[in-house]
């Protein structure tokens, strides 16, 4: 089968929806390709680097008279009128906001896979591209903040003074949040970050963000994404967002319940409430009062908020490419013998999710589909589970038993061992101490670069132990050698075994 890239039709669209890299990929499953000529120039692809790929350039005709057509979004009705009958066009198509389109595709007897309802579940994520540009736009959102924010992001201590890292808030931790939290922290700012899952919370901590709690926090649905608020909570909420606000310099919005308006977050009055300088870039477009979709509007106070809509399409080479990869990983899904032909088997939950159209007749909605880690509701009717005590609180007496515990088995191995060997000891102490502030100051990024070092320390413990054993004439250091070198060993094997781990997760399958 042939699949056709067409230059994207709608104006000021950057993205192309294969890269010469992808058509490859492609092409190894069995496909030709063609590509419309100058398909890939606004994302830095030239034509040049299709044909060498192993793609056909051809004229805007014939790209969508292809058996398959992929593009960003659903094309205007008159290349949607130019579609062969039998045809299947994958697009980012709208359905849940329009999901009158499936009929349109369905009278002209095309298959239509609407790219942009892959279900969040592990398995669909390869092909998830609202998370691939979500990623993008909200790494480029703090790029663009930094760019209208007149200070540093890091803070400096130099010889003409100290100046504080700049303060970003971030409200929805969802993809777009955690990618704006990974990148400004990267930059050196402190951030904080807000959502209403509560599960958000350790993913927030994870990226070496602060999470700051809503006092009522909502509960996640059975879709993976977020329940709208009760009206109290959603007042709570407001609450919280205008004191933050307030405090930081930069805002990042990204809250979004999905087929619902993008909720109010940030009032005209909490802008008010802003520094002098201080930015807002609202992604979901409708998160602050003033926003003005696609637009830069500067308050009188001050404030600068970005409104801009098309944050993937700042970064086009990569948001190409992780769109044309989300499109790779579909295809493989969908041509298990490798041969260039599509196969649609209903049956695979993450397919009939997303084909909406098929042989003249309409799929959309497809059955729904639970995706959260949250245990499911009690059937209607049915006894509800006794409420789970509540864990108590750990006891602070037994933590202090244990300090006594190990203090006298401290004191006990000092007062057994030889008086030469109590410097030692003071060494270890302090190594103790410094070891512990310096570890715990250590940010999040910087733990696998951590881990490597500790490894190295274990290799020098480990040849310090085997030569003490050798030379040891006493059982307390053949007991403590002993020790040093499991552990150390423990340490070491362990960090070969946790390395070999993570790097198979990036090994490819082939
Ligand atoms: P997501 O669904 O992964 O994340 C949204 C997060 O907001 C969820 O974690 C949810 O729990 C949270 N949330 C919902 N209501 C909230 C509230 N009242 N307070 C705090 N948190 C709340 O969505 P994703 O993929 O991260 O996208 C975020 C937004 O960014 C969407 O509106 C999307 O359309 C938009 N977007 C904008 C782009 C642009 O160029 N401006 C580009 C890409 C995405």
């Amino acid at each position: 089968m042939r699949i056709g890239i067409p230059r994207e039709p709608a104006e000021g669209q950057k993205l192309v929806s294969a890269t010469p890299d992808t058509v490859g990929k492609l092409i190894k499953l069995g496909y030709e390709v063609i590509v419309e000529a100058g398909a890939g120039v606004d994302a830095s692809y030239p034509d040049q680097l299709y044909r060498d790929a192993g793609a056909e350039v051809v004229g805007p005709q014939e790209v969508w008279q292809a058996d398959i057509v992929t593009t960003l979004d659903t094309p205007p009705q008159d290349k949607i009128d130019q579609l062969r009958e039998g045809a299947v066009l994958i697009s980012r198509l709208g359905v849940r906001i329009h999901p009158e389109i499936a009929e349109v595709f369905a009278e002209r007897n095309v298959t239509a896979i609407s790219m942009d309802a892959v279900p969040r579940i592990t398995r669909a994520q390869a092909m998830d591209v609202l998370s691939s540009m979500a990623n993008i736009a909200g790494y480029r959102a703090v790029i663009e903040a930094a760019n209208a924010f007149g200070r540093l992001f890091t803070g400096q201590v130099t010889a003409a003074g100290k100046m504080p890292p700049a303060k970003v808030y971030v409200i929805g931790a969802g993809v777009a949040g955690l990618a704006a939290i990974g990148t400004a922290n990267s930059m050196g700012a402190i951030v904080q970050a807000t959502d209403v899952r509560a599960a958000a919370a350790e993913q927030v901590e994870s990226m070496g963000a602060e999470f700051v709690e809503i006092p009522a926090p909502a509960q996640e649905s059975s879709d993976g994404y977020a329940k709208e608020m009760s009206e109290d909570q959603a007042k709570a909420a407001l609450k919280l967002y205008t004191e933050q606000a307030a405090a930081s310099d930069i805002v990042i919005t990204t809250a979004q319940i999905p087929g619902r308006p993008a909720p109010l977050l940030l009032t005209a009055e909490a802008v008010a409430g802003m520094k002098p300088g201080s930015v807002i870039v609202d992604m979901a477009g409708g998160n602050c009062e003033l926003t003005k979709a696609g637009e830069v509007v500067v308050t009188d106070n001050g404030v600068t908020i970005i409104g801009f809509t098309d944050l993937a399409n700042r970064l086009p080479g990569q948001a190409s490419q992780l769109y044309g990869q989300n499109i790779v990983n579909l295809m493989k899904l969908m041509t298990p013998e490798k041969d260039g032909n599509i196969v649609f088997n209903l049956d695979d939950e993450v397919v009939r999710s997303i084909t909406i159209a098929r042989e003249k007749d309409v799929l959309w909605p497809p059955p729904a589909i639970s995706v959260s880690a949250a245990p499911a509701k009690p059937a209607p009717g049915a006894a509800t589970p006794a409420a789970p005590e509540p864990e108590k609180p750990k006891s602070h007496a037994m933590r202090n038993f244990w300090i006594f515990v190990a203090a006298v088995l401290g004191i006990a191995l000092v007062a057994v061992t030889p008086f030469s060997m109590l410097p030692y000891y003071i060494i270890l102490a302090l190594a103790i101490v410094a070891g512990f502030y310096v570890i715990t100051n250590v940010t999040h990024s910087l733990h696998t670069p951590l881990m490597s070092e500790t490894n190295a320390i274990s290799g020098i413990i480990l040849v310090g132990a085997i030569l003490s054993l050798a030379q040891s004439t006493s059982w307390i250091v053949t007991g403590l050698a002993g020790l040093a070198i499991l552990i150390a060993s423990i340490n070491i094997f362990g960090g070969f075994f946790v390395t070999h781990r993570m790097l198979k997760m990036f090994q490819k399958e082939d």
